[in-house]
């Protein structure tokens, strides 16, 4: 006789670790702890339309998907239920429908996989419509302000490091400025994590709007010292600190392209000003495909337990965590109320200056 029928999701874009959280909360909550648990698809866009896409989670469903990146449930960053698109250029609130499906499939409620995006539509949910919620934190961007670390982040990094390990062998060989526009959105973690970790020698990140003349100078520098080669790493919402980044994403037709436009506009900065052979490597999507690495295999783990025991006890409303290399939780209305940017005084940037990083400002 199952005790709890609950129902899970991954929201927003996806992030390496997903499958490994799912995995971990259908083997403790259904292998152990007898309880059902739906699979919600694509969000919570699965319980919107009709017929409903949803499917039984058993430990047996979830097998070998540990080491799987994206996520069996799918997922998506558009359509958010409490302003839906209507489909004709406008937006609809379907909140109360979503509150109705949750109750008519006897869901007591809902653990929510995502970012700061899908936190606050649970969040809404609740206090609008009194459904319980459970989150768990993902993101590659690692900037949710409620915990250290986000499962994906560290893979997403690990993908970028590889790719300065690459760029470095031909940058040196053509003698080139090579600058490699990594994802983050408004903030700069994937950049000065990978930054530091690849050797680059110029990062730009979000929070430190940049001047070109310190990027040309540090180029300058490194051929008077007979390296004729330079490594940038770039945030794509790195912006210089006077005039405008082309933009990442523009329209066309019925949709967007995302465009790399934070690394081209400093690569024009830095040949207005220098004779030297510049080329753009923007990363994308490779940063969120394929498997989660280690770490992030256990944290997702720890993550999912952490979540069906906050359930256990009945600790509806709040959000997993880890802070100080514990796993604990906070309420999901504090989780989703900062989003986390880097301090300029923070110890990495710190760290990145004293071993010769240039930061454009
Ligand atoms: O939030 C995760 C993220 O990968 C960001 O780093 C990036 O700006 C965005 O999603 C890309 O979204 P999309 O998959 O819609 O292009």
């Amino acid at each position: 006789m199952a005790t709890h029928r609950i129902g899970i999701l991954t929201g927003g874009g996806d992030a390496p670790g997903l499958n490994a959280v799912l995995r971990a909360v259908v083997k403790y909550a259904v292998g152990k702890l007898h309880w059902q648990v739906v699979g919600i698809e694509d969000s919570f866009n699965g319980l919107l339309e009709t017929p409903r896409r949803l499917r039984d989670l058993t430990p047996q469903s979830c097998q070998g998907i540990l080491h799987r990146g994206g996520t069996i449930l799918g997922t998506t960053n558009r359509g958010n239920p409490f302003s839906y698109p209507d489909g004709q250029g406008g937006f609809i609130n379907r909140g109360e429908e979503l509150a109705a499906a949750i109750r008519d499939e006897g869901l007591e409620g809902l653990i929510v996989i995502g970012g700061d995006g899908s936190q606050a539509i649970g969040l809404q949910l609740m206090d609008e419509h009194g459904i319980p919620v459970v989150g768990v934190p993902k993101t590659i961007d690692n900037d949710l302000s409620a915990t250290d670390l986000t499962f994906g982040f560290i893979s997403a990094v690990e993908t970028a490091t590889d790719a300065l390990d690459r760029l470095h062998t031909t940058a040196e060989a053509h003698d080139r400025v090579m600058l490699l526009e990594v994802m983050g959105r408004n903030a700069g973690w994937i950049a000065l994590w990978a930054g530091i970790a690849g050797g680059a020698d110029c990062i730009a990140i979000p929070e430190i709007p940049y001047d070109p003349e310190r990027f040309v100078g540090k180029i300058r520098e490194r051929r008077l010292r007979g390296r004729q080669f330079t490594i940038f790493v770039v945030a794509e919402g790195a912006v210089p600190a006077e005039g405008e980044a082309l933009p990442s994403e523009v329209a066309h037709g019925k949709g967007r392209i995302r465009t790399g436009g934070a690394a081209q506009t400093l690569a024009q900065l830095i040949t207005e000003q220098l004779d030297v052979e510049t080329r753009v490597t923007v990363l994308g999507h490779l940063q969120r495909g394929g498997g989660p690495v280690a770490y992030d295999r256990v944290l997702a783990t720890e993550f999912g337990v952490k979540a069906v025991e906050l359930i256990v006890a009945g600790r509806w409303g709040e959000m997993v965590r880890v802070a100080e290399g514990k796993v604990g939780s906070v309420p999901v209305r504090d989780a989703v109320a900062e989003y986390r940017t880097i301090e300029h005084a923070h110890p990495l940037i710190a760290a990145g200056r004293a071993v010769g990083i240039e930061f454009g400002g």
